[in-house]
């Protein structure tokens, strides 16, 4: 009651043309929160998970390829979603995540928008390309997209919802007044499971659902793999028993690397996703054994627009609350109440799984990930990223760098005259004040580690293969 009061006096205070829209949120939010209380997202019960049925995850190799003729009508019931909220800070960066350059210059945006345009132009097709922002990107994404005017890609944008942060000891809204810029802090975007409200609140859906659109393929858009897949589009479209999935997770099999990543259940007769965070502690080391759970989702998903309309308007949506616990600038403890978008896959009919190749999975999460993402272990070609054949494992190698030194984008890629040939590396470990100089090669083990008040500059041109360099150490 008292938070619905709180709530009233935020919108209350607000101007009238937004007042409708804060409204709406706050319906949004109340609903998370009431959800909250009662204890949703808590632990699922570890003797009710059965096993996976035969058939639920499908692999990738048994997908038929697509006649050629019939592609560019496939594609007319395409739409294309990506999840644009996040910002670029945990890379040092500021603004959307989405406008750091990842390779030749080019952003995650240039490179989604040159990959959904070669699909058009290649099939004379007009796949468009759906943006969800957030309060914190919206501004800066509505005028980066104005350069792709000319291109063969119509884009959209909606935002999604602005929730207030709560007070973890009152449980009341830390927000003084409805405006974000007040106090920016005191707002958050609620997770990609705010997808299917806010995507529905924008007019999109129907406008699509009108234009006789049928799938969705909704994907992060720091995943430089998430790119169309005809495969798996000809699958939904032209399903072999005339039943096709109204919801697809992408999966791929799980490495030591990845053991937090959600993973697929059965439970209570549907299929759906589980997180750590839903794991009662006694069981968390089972759910990240690569054995018992083989797979985790890449979030990249593909959902029937008819579907999510019928989910929207028979109130069956249904996603477990995350909660996020953080601690503002001014020490104040807050909650975050978020949802995640794949785990709405339960409230679905038919929901299928299907293991995908790991380069279907190309998160740039970390610095590290970029110093992969710009070397010769890729190439690019109409905005795709290739692994090149020039590699001999088709895994990546694990790279480690510094916090201290390479944690921010800008610090980082200062620290290298030129990314260096990483092409036979397996592992790399950096630590401390280290630069690198133009045209070195890393292969095999590299660690290299500067302690505290040294510096290590690897010379232009050195070739390291096998070798620990650490102060005046070099074997
Ligand atoms: P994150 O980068 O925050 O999450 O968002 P993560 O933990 O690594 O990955 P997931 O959530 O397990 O998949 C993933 C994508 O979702 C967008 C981000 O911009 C990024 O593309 N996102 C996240 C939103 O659009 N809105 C949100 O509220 C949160």
């Amino acid at each position: 009651v008292r938070l619905g009061h709180e709530l009233d006096n935020l919108a209350a205070n607000a101007q009238q043309e937004s007042k409708a829209l804060i409204q709406k949120e706050f319906e949004g939010f109340q609903n998370i929160f009431n959800k909250f209380l009662q204890g949703s997202g808590t632990s699922i019960d570890w003797s009710k998970i059965q096993k996976l049925p035969d058939g639920s995850v499908r692999d990738y190799k048994t997908l038929q390829s697509p006649q050629s003729s019939a592609i560019t009508a496939m594609l007319s019931k395409l739409v294309v979603v990506k999840l644009n909220g996040g910002l670029g800070t945990s890379m040092g960066c500021r603004g959307p995540k989405s406008v750091i350059p990842v390779r030749n210059d080019l952003t995650f945006l240039d490179l989604t928008v040159q990959q959904i345009e070669f699909l058009n132009r290649t099939y004379n097709a007009d796949v468009p390309l759906v943006l969800m922002n957030s309060f914190n990107t919206d501004e800066d994404t509505e005028k980066i997209i104005r350069k792709y005017a000319g291109f063969k890609v119509k884009i959209y944008t909606f935002n999604q919802s602005r929730y207030p942060r709560i007070s973890k000891d009152h449980l009341t809204p830390v927000a003084k007044t409805p405006n974000t810029k007040d106090d920016i802090d005191a707002w958050y975007p609620p997770g990609h499971g705010d997808f299917y409200l806010s995507f529905d609140n924008s007019g999109l859906l129907n406008q699509f659902l009108q234009e006789g659109r049928e799938y969705c393929f909704i994907s992060n858009v720091d995943n430089l793999g998430a790119t169309v897949d005809l495969n798996i589009l000809n699958m939904l479209l032209n399903p072999e028993n005339g039943q096709a999935p109204d919801f697809v997770m992408e999966v791929t099999d799980k490495t030591k690397a990845d053991v937090k990543g959600g993973t697929l259940i059965h439970y209570e007769n549907h299929l759906r996703l589980l997180e750590i965070a839903q794991v009662p502690k006694e069981h968390v080391e089972d759910f990240k054994s690569v054995k018992t759970f083989k797979i985790f989702n890449t979030n990249n998903i593909w959902i029937n627009l008819p579907g999510i309309k019928r989910v929207l308007e028979n109130q069956t949506l249904d996603m477990e609350v995350i909660i996020n616990n953080k601690t503002l600038d001014n020490g104040l403890n807050v909650i975050q109440l978020e949802t995640a978008v794949g785990a709405a896959m339960k409230c679905f009919d038919g929901g299928l799984g299907i293991n995908v190749p790991r380069s279907r999975f190309l998160p740039v999460k970390k610095t590290s990930d970029l110093l992969l993402v710009m070397s010769n272990l890729y190439s690019l070609r109409n905005g795709n990223l290739e692994m090149s054949p020039l590699r001999m494992f088709p895994s990546t190698p694990l790279v480690k760098l510094g916090d201290n030194h390479f944690s921010k984008v800008k610090e980082c890629l200062k620290r290298f005259e030129t990314i260096p040939d990483l092409l036979e590396l397996d592992h790399l470990t950096v630590s401390g004040d280290v630069t690198f100089g133009r045209n070195v090669s890393l292969k095999g083990t590299v660690i290299i580690i500067a302690n505290h008040g040294e510096r290590i500059d690897i010379p232009s041109g050195a070739n390291l293969e096998n070798k620990i360099v650490s102060g005046n150490l070099r074997i």
